[in-house]
């Protein structure tokens, strides 16, 4: 992840900024939340390493597509990177130790608060941007198919569902709102 904070490009919008960083971190935070269910479930023999390995494939391409996004238009990435770094780690990590089904219904969690943001994303940016548009759509698309794996995967019937899953999300939601703006 790019560490260089360089000035605004004159005339960029601070909204659309404010997304790309905001993304960015959550693109982070996603590789860091896999990274950590497959240090577990590597070392557990688990079956699913397989399908996780898969989601987070996909997660170090949007990473890469939005660390390249944040050096072209020059914004500033989140000062919240070590907090991601490790609480990203560390929610994939505790969950994958609780279960095969407690790390799916994190990602099930997770992946319902991206979707819902970009979709929100999408949304505010209309005809704005069509570049950035279309990478939050493709984005969403595969942040949409990781939710529904998870809920494939048995997500649902984690002990503790309800609760796990909406501690997740309100983390979720808290992190993006600060990533926004710091
Ligand atoms: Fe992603
Ligand atoms: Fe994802």
């Amino acid at each position: 992840m790019p560490r260089k904070p360089k000035p605004a490009a004159p005339g960029s919008p601070t909204d659309i900024e404010a997304m790309i960083r905001v993304d960015h971190a959550g693109e982070y935070g996603a590789v860091r939340i896999y990274e950590g269910q497959l240090a577990v479930l590597k070392r557990r023999k688990s079956a699913k390493v397989e399908t996780i390995q898969h989601m987070a494939d996909q997660e170090q391409r949007h990473l890469q597509t939005f660390d390249r996004l944040v050096n072209e238009r020059r914004v500033r990435p989140t000062a919240l990177e070590p907090v991601w770094r490790i609480a990203g780690f560390a929610l994939g990590a505790v969950t994958a130790a609780m279960g095969e089904k407690a790390a799916f219904a994190c990602t099930a969690a997770v992946e319902e608060v991206i979707d819902e943001h970009y979709a929100a994303q999408v949304a505010a940016l209309k005809d704005k941007d069509p570049a950035l548009k279309a990478t939050v759509e493709d984005f969403r698309a595969d942040e949409a198919a990781h939710r529904d794996e998870a809920l494939k995967q048995g997500a649902e019937q984690a002990p503790g569902y309800k609760l796990l899953s909406e501690t997740i999300k309100a983390g979720c939601r808290i992190a993006i709102k600060l990533s926004e703006r710091i």
